[in-house]
């Protein structure tokens, strides 16, 4: 088997990748977390520079639109020794990813298709997570679904997911209408690079429908770090009902100086006076100059696109300060 050498930048990390391994999974399969979110050529999160080296991919067509010298670590296969622009790859391993049967041990309906479950990893598989960072759900037939952690990490063991129904949708469908607790799941992770920056930057918040479960294990667990940086937090839906969580996130508002909440209907019913329209013009136009802030933006993939394109373009936010988890789908997975 032919064994390349990746070795990420400006840590000086440096991993065999064989065979037809992609280079992020040769680093998660280490304990590294370069940027990633979807880890399927979709996202797009996982764009990296090439500093030396070459790359193919498995369909042998690169992916449209790339960034001249760049990849996409998802998908790219070494084919000489690479070196990659990565700032985000820590000197030494973080935690490792865990395969683990999961207790389910709640599930409640909390709106008219969010469904949270909450479920437990048995304590000696060694699982940890950081908020922020999601887990795969590994399906009898093989395929995977992605979903959130909204907790903190602090609570040994436990899981926290807001599960939208999607119509149509297989595990999400059986989310909602049959899973209980005691129900047995095999899970995989945790993976993701959607976690908080030790930057002193304020911060927005961006969500659409469950785009808000990692931003609540961020507030959870981060809640003293965030008011000291500031935020403001943009929770868009279609109706009121939907924002599922009101109560929650209104009380973490109150809970110090420097946060504040900001809801954003799209469609509301005529007794709403809150703000209406699309939830990433409603930042734009309480923060026509981006430039000093960093955005977290999770949930409905076209949202997630038009705010990216829409804050560097015409609000001056710098590439790197806009971090991302797309839910996009597969559909017929
Ligand atoms: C990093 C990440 C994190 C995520 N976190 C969350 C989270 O916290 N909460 C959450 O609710 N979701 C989350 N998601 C989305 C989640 O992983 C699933 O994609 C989602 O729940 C749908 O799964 P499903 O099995 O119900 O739908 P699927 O069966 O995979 O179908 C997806 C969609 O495609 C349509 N479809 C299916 N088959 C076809 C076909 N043949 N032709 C056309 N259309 C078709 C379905 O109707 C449905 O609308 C996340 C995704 C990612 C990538
Ligand atoms: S495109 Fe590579 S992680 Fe999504």
């Amino acid at each position: 088997m032919t064994t390349f050498v990746v070795k990420f930048e400006p840590s000086n990390v440096e991993l065999p990748c064989e065979g037809d391994s992609t280079l992020l999974d040769t680093a998660l399969t280490a304990g590294f977390f370069p940027k990633h979110s979807c880890r399927r050529g979709e996202c797009r999160a996982c764009e990296t520079r090439i500093l030396s080296g070459e790359v193919r991919y498995g369909s042998d067509v690169a992916p449209d639109g790339l960034k001249r010298d760049h990849c996409l670590t998802c998908l790219a296969i070494p084919v000489t020794d690479v070196v990659l622009d990565s700032p985000e790859v820590s000197s030494v391993p973080g935690r490792r990813i865990v395969k683990a049967g999961a207790r389910v041990t709640a599930v409640d309906r909390v709106s008219e298709d969010v469904t949270v479950v909450r479920v437990q990893i048995p304590v000696n598989t060694g699982f940890t997570f950081e908020a922020g960072q999601y887990v795969d759900v590994v399906l009898r037939d093989g395929t995977r679904r992605s979903y959130s952690m909204a907790n903190s990490p602090a609570e040994e063991g436990q899981i926290e997911w807001h599960i939208r129904a999607m119509p149509g949708g297989r595990f999400s469908q059986h989310v909602y209408q049959n899973l209980k607790p005691k129900d047995l799941l095999r899970i995989e992770g945790p993976y993701g690079s959607f976690v908080l920056s030790d930057a002193d930057a304020p911060l927005i918040f961006l969500a659409s429908g469950t785009g808000y479960a990692p931003i609540a294990a961020m507030m959870r667990e981060h809640r003293d770090r965030i008011a000291a940086r500031g935020a403001t937090f943009y929770w868009g839906a279609r109706r009121e009902k939907d924002l599922y969580a009101m109560e929650e996130v209104n009380a973490w508002a109150k809970s110090a100086s420097g946060l504040m909440f900001v809801p954003v209907l799209s469609d509301p019913d005529e007794n709403w006076d809150g703000r209406t329209g699309f939830v990433h013009e409603a930042v734009q136009k309480d923060y026509p100059d981006l430039s000093r802030l960093e955005v977290y933006a999770c949930g409905n993939p076209l949202m997630i696109d038009a705010a990216r394109h829409a804050f560097r373009t015409e609000c001056g936010l710098p590439e790197d300060r806009f971090l991302s988890d797309s839910f996009v789908t597969a559909p017929g997975k």
